[in-house]
């Protein structure tokens, strides 16, 4: 579908998620030919840059990220849409200098990006009404946090909903735009394999990993009031599992995907007191070393607080009370400074009954689907297979389907899509209000919980894959995380 010309307003223009992600995906797209002649982007920022500066900033932050270094022309072609409007956000009076910017024709999409802290979307919202920017067919693009717990997120629902409609809300999260993601859309629903083994009866349990290498980096300030659990658990690993495990949807239209994943986080089961104490563990990442290089602890990072409690490591298990899942595990982890990058969905199956070969049952490697995200993207299936030769020996072996191989197409990066989305006010891929309220009500237990304990997180070594508790949460069960399975190179 193609786009019709817009005016791309980003506030926060100037910080760090617009230099590293959101300038870089609209070259991405611009060099692809997808953005109208005369589409622009308007970065708004609080410094009172002039254009050239800007575009020095622009130059010397945003252009190193993007994966092929562009060619001058292209380059010089993109610089020519943005435009720097200096103005605070915070006040109405400076709001004019927009107005006088933007092209107020209503074939023009106007999309509003707040990629600031979540405290000024209600301020940015209510000036962009006063100074009656806000039309009808406008849209908001909302970054994460979208709070920090479920009061916070209401209240930003109900700030940010006074002025747009939810119909004009687009609210990030970006792993929803990650290929692999709609891949699994399209692996569940759009295939009859899988669709009548995805239950309870057939499958053992499910694992969801997002594990980084990296540290807090620079962004201790937020990192630190935030923790993992926030910072990824609230928000990628619910919405993967949702993908995961909704009920087919009646359509692929935004709500009939959003009903399906509403329903999930509604049938998460709560949290008890000993559930709560029983089921989560969280860590904090320690000295170590990542791919041999030493790395120094979350405490020691630059300006870290030296009793700092935030989690940089949490793993807990979750359970879906319906008739699809009641009793099937989910195992949700995730951490910084881990062994490797990765994010994965292993889907493991049941046991065979009974074995009708010359090795016991017990031999027999449950079959599990793989469903990577990160680095690669690709799916393995893993069943057992004869090997050659004249006995009638079985051993695991791999289904694999590796995404870049297989349709050999560029790839594109989450932002590239999600904007290309927002500009095409497709809103399948974004959150919906209840949803994310949904999702912090059943969080929010465990913050409390948290809040109230005086124990420190589990410290682990950087380049581990988190604290012993993680692999005994699991092996309480019988089983064991994916790499703690697979044979020794
Ligand atoms: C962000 C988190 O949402 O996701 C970061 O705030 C994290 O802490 C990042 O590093 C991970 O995203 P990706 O796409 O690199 O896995």
């Amino acid at each position: 579908m193609a786009i019709s010309d817009f005016d791309l307003v980003l506030f926060g223009g100037s910080g760090d998620l617009a230099m590293r992600k959101l300038l870089p995906a609209m070259y991405a797209r611009d060099y692809c030919q997808d953005l109208p002649d005369s589409a622009r982007i308007i970065c708004v920022g609080r410094n009172d840059w002039s254009q050239e500066q800007f575009l020095q900033t622009v130059e010397a932050s945003a252009k190193p990220h993007i994966k092929e270094t562009p060619v001058d022309e292209h380059w010089q072609r993109f610089l020519q849409r943005i435009v720097y409007v200096p103005i605070n956000a915070s006040d109405v009076s400076t709001y004019g200098k927009l107005a006088d910017t933007l092209r107020r024709d209503p074939a023009i999409t106007l999309v509003y990006y707040l990629a600031t802290p979540p405290s000024l979307f209600a301020t940015i919202c209510d000036n962009l009404k006063a100074t009656g920017l806000a039309t009808p067919n406008s849209r908001v693009v909302l970054e994460k946090p979208l709070g920090r717990d479920l009061e916070s997120a209401k209240q930003i629902n109900a700030e940010v909903g006074k002025v747009f409609a939810e119909s004009q809300i687009y609210r990030i999260d970006h792993y929803l735009g990650k290929e692999t993601v709609q891949n699994l859309l399209a692996l569940r629903f759009g295939n009859i394999l899988f669709e009548p083994l995805w239950r309870r009866e057939w499958i053992s349990d499910v694992q969801i990993t997002i594990a980084e290498k990296i540290g807090v980096g620079n962004r201790l300030g937020y990192y630190d009031t935030s923790g993992a659990l926030r910072d990824m658990l609230q928000n990628h690993l619910l919405q993967l599992l949702c993908i995961v495990a909704m009920e087919p949807p009646t359509s692929i239209s935004p709500d009939a995907v959003r009903d399906s994943k509403l329903q999930v986080l509604r049938s998460l089961k709560r949290f008890t007191p000993t559930t709560l104490s029983q089921n989560i563990v969280r860590g904090q990442y320690r000295a170590g070393y990542v791919d041999g290089k030493p790395v120094p602890g979350y405490r020691e990072e630059p300006d870290a607080p030296k009793q700092s409690k935030t989690e940089t490591f949490v793993a807990l298990k979750a359970e879906i009370d319906t008739w699809r899942w009641a009793g099937v595990p989910f195992y949700l982890r995730t951490g910084k400074r881990m062994s490797d990058r990765l994010a994965e969905i292993v889907v493991r199956f049941k046991q065979i009954p009974h074995s009708i070969f010359n090795q016991p049952t017990s031999s027999f490697q449950p079959n599990s689907l793989v469903i990577r995200l990160q680095p690669d993207e690709g799916l393995s299936l893993n069943l057992m297979a004869k090997t050659p030769g004249d006995s009638m020996r079985l051993k695991q072996a791999e289904l694999e389907l590796d995404f870049r191989e297989q349709f050999k197409a560029p790839r594109m990066e989450a932002y590239e899509r999600l904007l290309l989305d927002v500009l095409r006010g497709q809103l399948t891929l974004f959150m919906r209000g209840d949803e994310l309220e949904a999702a912090w009500e059943w969080v929010e237990p465990i913050l409390d919980h948290w809040d109230q304990d005086d124990n420190s997180p589990l410290p682990y070594a950087s380049g581990t894959w988190g604290p012993a508790a993680s692999s005994a949460l699991i092996g309480r069960d019988g089983l064991q995380w994916r790499e703690e399975s697979l044979p020794e190179d």
